[in-house]
């Protein structure tokens, strides 16, 4: 029996090491940690139980039968983040470079059913070379079903990518239909064909870093939501992500304890908005004093820098924060900045995140790029997007909220539950100048007359009253007082049910 035993903890020592200690060194000489090193950051301590320790390949062609090792370059299991159940899966650089064959696609499949079956997150650490090579097609149906179960539980489960190492083929594919992907700044990459190949194809010469670095997909492409300088700091700041989701979308927002008073006020907001409209103020200060502890997880804070958007907690509860940023081009919706908030604004939807939407926008930035870029369809995604979201939506207009971008940033008629606005708001189809030139054109030549018209202007419009008189702003509010207001608000939602419409599904525009 003793034998036995010891057998048994021979075989998991082995598996444990992978691919060897020569590769583990070299793992470490790069800058990275293991996979079993990552899952060990990640999960409460003690809390991983691992599945499929022993699974092998089973391809026997260019000599792939000599060359056989436990776990086959995945590591599988669960366990908890803060006591709630995760599902991880890790790849192992180690071996075989981390690629997928059939029976490590068979592993990955079996923890996204199991995680379906529990209703729990599942999160994937890559660090990988794509398909196995030697495996040809059976590795590429192992991607599929990946994909194919990547699919089926969007929208169900929260799934998270973390990228922490060089990942090409199917290890970009599946990250990019999950909900996050975090990145690690200098070691690692995502393509879906690396340098060598691109060099083959289109003869350009680019290093790794600068085809799929953490600097381009969190910049750039908008392929990545945060990067981090190390796997340490990413794990952990992960740990801290996972507290703000859902478990499912089912079970609703988790709720910590809070010792920031809901009803606390704060009188600098008062004087946020300068008096000249012109000038900007950072929406991360409102941001940051209203939710609770100050606590706010930005979310693509490096792509499209006019909108914010992350998750932040109010009495205890996720919310969804979707906020223009007078700081960057005054706030302006543009194709990026709509397409990051409505992919938000969909997430939290589908986990039934309240939104909290704080506007101060001038409109859509106009323009030939922006048209020839899409920007109609860019913009009606965002549209869409608040539109069709049914969790509890209230929003806050500080200061501008202009023409079409005042319909689109959660306003009464496009569904939101509870709308507030400062004294500061100017709620109008445009800014002052621009109306008087259109509507009063033949006065431009004088221009006493324009500037009595331009006052006649800003004193009927700028301001967040005539909304108000027509119950489209349901409360002009002090800002002082606007975490409490929101407090009560999503309070006043929690049960909000609105019954899905009978369809198939919607048709976004994409
Ligand atoms: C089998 C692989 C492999 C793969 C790497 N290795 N990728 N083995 N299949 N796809 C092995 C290497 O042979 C090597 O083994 C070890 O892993 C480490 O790889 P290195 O190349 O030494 O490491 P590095 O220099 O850091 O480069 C990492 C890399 C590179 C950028 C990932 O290995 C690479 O380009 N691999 C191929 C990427 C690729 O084209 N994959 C197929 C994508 S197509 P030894 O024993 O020598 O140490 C795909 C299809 C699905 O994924 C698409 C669905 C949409």
């Amino acid at each position: 029996m003793k034998d036995i035993l010891e057998k048994l903890s021979e075989r998991r020592a082995k598996a444990r090491l992978g691919g060897g200690e020569a590769r583990i060194v070299a793992q470490h000489r790069r800058g990275k940690l293991t996979a079993r090193e990552r899952i060990e950051l990640l999960l409460d301590e003690g809390s991983f139980e691992e599945f499929d320790t022993f699974v092998e390949h089973r391809c026997d062609d260019f000599g792939m039968e000599k060359t056989k090792v436990p776990g086959d370059g995945v590591v599988t299991g669960w366990g908890t983040i803060n006591g709630r159940v995760v599902f991880v899966f890790a790849k192992d650089f180690t071996v075989f470079g981390g690629s997928l064959s059939e029976t490590h696609a068979r592993k990955i499949t079996k923890i996204q059913d199991m995680a379906l079956k529990a209703q729990a997150p599942i999160i994937g650490l890559f660090d990988a070379g794509g398909a196995r090579i030697q495996e040809g097609v059976a590795a590429l149906a192992g991607y599929g079903d990946v994909f194919h179960l990547n699919v089926a539980a969007s929208g169900v489960i929260p799934q998270i990518s973390v990228i922490l190492g060089p990942c090409a083929g199917g290890d970009v594919y599946s990250p990019a239909m999950t909900d996050f992907i975090f990145m690690v700044r200098d070691t690692s990459y995502m393509f879906v064909t690396g340098p060598d190949v691109v060099k083959t194809v289109t003869n350009e010469t680019v290093t790794a870093e600068e085809l799929g670095g953490a600097s381009v997909h969190t910049v750039r492409s908008s392929v990545a939501d945060g990067a981090y300088d190390n796997d340490v700091e990413c794990l952990l700041d992960i740990r801290r992500f996972m507290d703000f989701l859902p478990s499912n979308n089912v079970t609703g927002v988790p709720e910590w304890p809070s010792f920031d008073d809901p009803d606390r006020a704060e009188p600098s907001l008062d004087t946020l908005v300068p008096d000249n409209a012109n000038k900007p103020y950072d929406v991360k200060e409102l941001i940051l004093k209203t939710v609770d502890e100050g606590d706010f997880f930005e979310i693509q804070a490096g792509f499209a820098k006019n909108i914010v958007i992350g998750f932040g907690r109010i009495e205890g509860r996720t919310v969804g924060i979707v906020a223009n940023q007078p700081m960057v081009l005054a706030g302006v919706l543009d194709s990026d900045a709509s397409r990051k908030a409505a992919r938000f604004v969909r997430f939290c939807d589908c986990f039934e995140i309240p939104i909290v939407t704080f506007v101060d926008v001038p409109g859509f930035l106009p323009g030939t790029a922006q048209e020839y870029g899409g920007l109609i369809k860019h913009g009606a995604k965002l549209l869409f997007a608040y539109s069709q979201a049914t969790v509890p939506k209230v929003t806050v207009i500080t200061r501008k909220a202009f023409g079409g971008a005042y319909d689109v940033m959660a306003s009464k008629h496009v569904g939101a539950d509870v709308n507030y606005a400062w004294p500061t708001a100017q709620i109008a189809v445009m800014g002052a100048k621009g109306a008087v030139e259109i509507i009063f054109r033949q006065d431009i030549g004088d221009p006493e007359l324009i500037a009595a018209r331009t006052k006649e202007y800003e004193d009927r419009f700028l301001s967040p009253f005539v909304a108000a008189e027509r119950g489209y702003i349901d409360e002009v509010i002090m800002p002082r007082s606007t975490r409490r207001r929101l407090a009560r608000a999503l309070a006043l939602l929690r049960d909000k049910a609105v019954p899905p419409p009978r369809r198939k599904h919607d048709n976004i525009p994409l």
